[in-house]
Parts: structure tokens; sequence; C-alpha cells
């Protein structure tokens, strides 16, 4: 059976190895499940030196017991292999397990998520200790998922164990040492190298060793995972299997990896009410999400959040009235098949012992988390048959929108020492496109270059695209001519898949889809006012500018000054029509008109430090970016429509499920939402509505007609 065809999943992180001494408060713990409406338990995360006290010699005793009464008390359960933390005589015994630093300095035992990924000796004891599992709870009628490790991460280890297989690695990419050598440019700095065994991992100035060390750490981190999951395959073939992943930043290329799952899940937890405003974090959070969804078009899980606040963040606040249901409710609408929480207990010691769990230290259920959490639960079982449905709908059929986001791309950019090398903010600038199109409810997924089915799409966007492989620009060229349109920026299409510069003008092969070359890309530097026109009003344009030569584009934006420098006159906007299609290209990172109060630009630090569109509550003006404008304008010409007609205001999201639409208020205060003629029907008040919906501060509502 499908996962997501049983209702939605409302869960957490069980400990229980950790209250073994404490049989009353265990009892507990099932009452209070049911009355949250907790439905699935993700055990045995953390608990190898529990369930091996020394090699070979294990205790199963107590998960058998947490399996047995969790599943008579009527939850189901993840079962997770433990290797995201290992036992302290592991370490001891095999000190190759532990990683490596740059210097050659193995480091010491402690602290989790840091063992050696290529270790033979950590890979056998993993498949041991996962082969023991799989044979004792496989067939477990409770267990419905195997939650494989806990959030691997690209951390790099240099240990002679890891060095040889990135050598080997290299070998497979480059087969001989020519072709190394030309993909890495080493004629520069004399860098040639002559033996396999001269190439280090740790040399920031050779960029196409750099850009490979961090890929080759993906693939090992799935080769890793596909080592320590064999054993699950083979003795449970039926049992789907995850792993959580995180926030995209982590060093690992989760398009990649993800084709190796069967289901996605993610641990989200954005920094609510850190900032006065919470859309800037609301469209952060959505964008992850439709992240989650894009991998394999499918729902997703998410595996972890926090029912209030979390210990690691520099703040972190309690969720404000409203705002567990609200978040946890923007998970399912953009395709979450879960509201899952770290943790169920709150423990009582160690570095997390601060972090809000379901059930605090105070230890009762009269908590506001906890009523939080239930009231969330009660939903959760409302919902399940439209979600389930939903989700699919969401990941299927409609027109959409992409944008385009590149892990790899990410890695090189980071990496490249630019003209101007600060702020290059690859991601934010990814979202703040993609935050157009949530802030204009029109559906959007965020897809990998390598995507195979462009044509699924209206609109895609690459936004600072800098390394672009040859095959992607003929795709690119083929979706185009075959009638999609395109928008690129400034710093897209620069290098190809060795980080080797394209020559002749880029974007690199594409130059003839845009009608037009860049010449080069200027710095715009923060005390100059840089300002653009386009569709009558004028326009900030900061951080980068590029300088273009048009081969047929048209110009609906130019560069204006007041800067008396080289740029005024200069393309800011073109579009060109190519074959059956368009392509668009924004030279300049933008900002909003340079009239109203916006200050800052579209990519700004997330968490409120920018106004305009996407920050500060909604007092009644709205204050327009360059880039709503823009895609509202394309979004109409290539027929994309936004879920509900209306003009819906800032800071309230509406996603469209199914035949249910999800109305979500991320404003600290209440807000009015047309709708059209019918009349609706709540599921979460149960009441009908009609004309305008309010919604209370971080209020939601879900309609069915
Ligand atoms: C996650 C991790 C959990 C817990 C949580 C706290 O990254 O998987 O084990 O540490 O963070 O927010």
């Amino acid at each position: 059976m499908d996962i997501f065809d049983a209702g939605l999943l409302h869960g957490a992180d069980y400990n229980y190895e950790q209250w073994l001494d404490q049989p009353a408060i265990l009892d507990l713990d099932l009452a209070s499940m049911n009355e949250a409406g907790i439905n699935v338990l993700s055990v045995g995360i953390f608990s190898w030196s529990h369930l091996e006290s020394a090699e070979g010699v294990y205790h199963f005793d107590w998960l058998d017991e947490c399996f047995e009464r969790l599943y008579r008390n009527g939850q189901r359960i993840i079962l997770a292999t433990p290797s995201g933390s290992k036992p302290a005589w592991l370490s001891e015994q095999y000190p190759e397990v532990c990683r490596v630093d740059a210097d050659g300095r193995r480091q010491r035992h402690g602290g989790r998520h840091n063992h050696c990924r290529t270790s033979a000796k950590y890979r056998e004891a993993c498949v041991r200790i996962n082969t023991k599992l799989a044979e004792r709870y496989g067939t477990h009628p409770a267990l419905i998922l195997w939650h494989v490790s806990n959030e691997y991460n690209g951390d790099p280890c240099y240990c002679p164990q890891c060095l040889a297989a990135f050598r080997d690695w290299l070998k497979k990419r480059y087969t001989s040492l020519d072709a190394l050598n030309a993909a890495w440019y080493t004629s520069f700095w004399s860098h040639r190298f002559t033996a396999w065994e001269q190439i280090f991992p740790d040399d920031a100035s050779i960029h196409g060793l750099m850009l490979d060390w961090q890929r080759f750490t993906s693939d090992q981190t799935i080769d890793f995972f596909l080592a320590e999951s064999a054993p699950l395959r083979r003795v449970t073939p039926d049992i789907p299997l995850t792993t959580n992943f995180q926030m995209p930043d982590i060093g690992l290329d989760y398009h990649t990896f993800a084709r190796y799952v069967d289901v996605v899940s993610w641990d989200n937890y954005p920094v609510w009410h850190r900032y006065e405003d919470d859309t800037a974090v609301a469209v952060k959070a959505a964008f992850f999400h439709d992240l989650q969804r894009s991998y394999k078009n499918r729902p997703f899980l998410m595996m972890e959040s926090s029912p209030s606040a979390t210990n690691w963040q520099g703040v972190s606040k309690k969720k404000k009235p409203g705002m567990h249901l609200l978040s946890s409710i923007q998970a399912v609408a953009h395709g979450s098949g879960s509201v899952q929480y770290f943790q169920w207990r709150q423990s009582r010691g160690g570095v997390e012992k601060f972090h809000d769990a379901v059930i605090t230290h105070i230890g009762d259920n009269k908590t506001r988390i906890f009523r939080d959490v239930a009231e969330l639960g009660a939903v959760l079982q409302k919902l399940g048959g439209i979600a389930a449905a939903g989700n699919e709908a969401a990941s299927d059929g409609e027109a959409r929108a992409a944008v385009v986001y590149d892990f790899q791309n990410g890695w090189a950019l980071d990496n490249a020492q630019l003209p101007r090398s600060v702020e290059k903010n690859y991601q934010e600038e990814c979202i703040a496109h993609y935050g157009a199109f949530w802030r204009a409810n029109i559906p959007c997924d965020v897809i990998s270059p390598e995507y195979a089915d462009f044509g699924r799409f209206r609109l895609i966007v690459f936004p600072l695209l800098y390394m672009m492989a040859e095959e992607t620009a003929e795709n690119i060229r083929r979706y185009v001519r075959e009638g999609g349109a395109v928008v690129a920026t400034y710093l897209t299409g620069i290098v190809n898949e060795s980080d080797l510069c394209y020559l002749g003008g880029t974007p690199g092969g594409l130059t003839d889809v845009f009608g037009l070359a860049v010449e080069d890309t200027d710095s715009i530097a923060g005390y100059e006012n840089q300002e653009f026109t386009f569709g009558g009003q004028t326009w900030r344009a900061s951080h980068y500018a590029d300088r273009v030569r048009l081969r047929g584009a048209d110009t609906p934006g130019v560069f204006a000054g007041p800067e008396t420098d080289a740029l005024t006159g200069l393309p800011a906007v073109t579009a060109h029509r190519y074959g059956e299609g368009a392509a668009y290209y924004i030279c300049a990172r933008t900002g909003g008109t340079t009239g109203g109060t916006f200050d800052g630009t579209s990519g700004g630090t997330f968490g409120g430090t920018f106004g305009g569109t996407s920050g500060g509550t909604f007092d009644g003006t709205f204050n327009e970016t360059f880039l709503d404008h823009f895609y509202r304008g394309l979004c109409e010409k290539h027929g994309l429509s936004p879920c509900v007609p209306g003009d819906i205001p800032p800071g309230v999201s509406v996603q469209k499920c199914g035949d249910a639409l999800f109305v979500m208020n991320f404003n600290s205060a209440e807000a009015p939402v047309p709708l059209d003629e019918s009349v609706y029907r709540d599921l979460l008040s149960g009441k009908p509505v009609c004309g305008t919906l309010v919604l209370s501060p971080y209020g939601a509502a879900i309609l069915k007609k």
C-alpha cells in the first residue's frame, strides 16, 4: 500500500529508550498520544548503544516492548537505522569510523552525524545491525517505513579510505589524467597533475577540483546510504524507505539523492516570529516544501518540525496562537502527507533538553503546545481523504511555473571569485523569484536543471544558473523552440559543468535563443543608485549588472541611471521570440519601484531585513517589487492563472489541493480575502463562507465548494 493512501500521518520522534527507568511515564505517553491524534512514531533514531552494547551483543527487548505497546495502542511505526550516531565502543575498537580533517587529525568520538562514509568497518557494522533490525521487525504489522539513518550531511572526511575512493571516482569520471587536467584547467598556476596520488581535495584555487570533491562527497553519502539500505531492501522488499533530508544547503545534491529513496521526507525548521513580519519566512518554507515535492513530483513527508520553538537558533520564539496549525497546514497544502515533530517528549538531559516537544518537562497534557498539537491532530484526521487526493493533484495536472534550483550550481557559485563576491545569495535569489509566484498564488515547482520533462511547465525561471551543462542548454533550446517560455538572469550560463567559462558570449550556447550576448558583468556598489525603466515605471537595480549586446531581442527594460556610468541606456530586461516560445533576460538584481518606501532588493536576507512586498505587516499599501510586476505580466501572457481570482491581500497564500483551497494568513493582523460567487464550507471551522473570508491573525481556512 502507498504510504500516502491511509490519510495524513501525525507523529513524532519517540526516544523510548530515554525513559526505560520511568515506566509510569511510558504508560502516560500512550494515553496522551491518542489524545493528540498521534498515529505514527519514528523510533530508534539514535539507539545504537541501547541496541548493541558491545560488538555482537544485542538488546532488543526494549524495542520489542516499544513496538508491541505502540501497536496495541493503535500507532504505526517508522523504524530508523541507528547510523546517525555511533556507539563509543565502535569508535574505540575501530578508530577508522571517525572522520579525519584536512590536516589529517582524526576526530575524537562524540557528537553525531560524523561517521566516515567510506570506512569499510563502519559500513560492515551498519549492515550487521540493520540486518538484525530488518529480520526482527520487518514483518511487524506496525512497521510502515524505514527511516534510514538521520540527516546525512556533506561535511568532508579526508581519511585515507576517502581519498582513495575520491581518486577512484575521478578515474571513473575522467579516465585519464590528461582529461582531468583539461577539465580542471591546470595549466593555470602550473597545477598540472602527473599522478593521481598528487591530488588532494583542499586547494580552493582549483575550482574543478573543489567542485568534484563536493560532488564526490555527495555521491559517497548516497553510496553509504545504499550500502546500509541493502539489507533492508533484501529482507523487507515491501517496506518503503526514506531518509530525512535537511534544508538545501547541507552539501548534498538532493535532486540526485531523491532518486534512491522511495519516499522523500525532510525536516522543516523555519524561524517563525524572529522578525516582526513572518511572510518572508512563509515564502521560504513554501519554497522548501515545493522543492521536496518536486524532487519526485510526488507527495512527501514532513518528518520533523518543532511543535513550538527550537533551541539551536540564535533566537527561537514559541509559536504564536494560530501559527502551529497554520505552519502545519502549509506543509500539507504544498504536498506533505504528514506533520511530524522532533520530538514526542522533551529530553531530560543532553544538548536538546530545552528544545520544545509535544510533552515538555512539566509532563502533562495541559500545556499550550499540547493543546495546539491535539487541535491539529483532530484537523488532520478530518482532512485524511482530501489531503491524500489533493496532494496528488498538487503535483500534477494544471498549468504550472517552475523555478530551477541546482545544488551543484550553488557550490560552483560559492567557489567562484567574481568581481563581486559578496552577497551572491543564490538561494535567496531563487526564493525571490519563487516568491513572486507565491504572492500571485500561482502554483510553482522547484526543479533541477536536469528535470526530464520541461514540457510540463508553461514558464521556467533559471535564476543565477551560473553553471549550465551543455545538455541543459540544449534542453532549454528545445523547450523554447517548441513553445515554452524561459527567464534567465545575470550570471546565467557562465561556465560549463567543469566550471570552465563559455567563450563567445553568454548565456553559453543560448545567445541565439535569448537574442543577445552578455559582454561582461559589472558590480553595482552599495552607494550607487542604479535604476531601470520597465512598464512605465522606474525600478531599482543592485549588486550585479550585465552589459548586453542585442542580437535580435527587444528591450522592454532599459538602464536609466541616475548614475552617469556606462550602463545608462543599455538593456536591463529583454524579450525574444525563438521558435514557438519566448526567452526573457533580466540583466541585474532588481528591487522595488524607486518611488516607494521599499529600500531592499529582491535578494535581501531572509527573516524580515527587507521591507516592501514581502516585508512589513500589511497596512493597506502594496509596494510592488519588480519581480512581482514582471511575473504578473508574464503569467498572464503565458496562460498561468492564480488559484483564485480577486485581490488576495499580501501575506495571504492560497494553494489548491484537489478540489480544496487552502487559504493561509501569515500576517499578524486579520486579513479579508475576497472569494468568487460560490458558497464554500470551511473544513476547519465547519462553517459556510461566501463573499469574503475573514482570516484571523495567523489564521487558516480549508475551503470546499
Ligand atoms: C534535527 C535532527 C533532530 C533534532 C532536531 C532539533 O535536525 O534530526 O534529531 O536534533 O533537529 O531541531
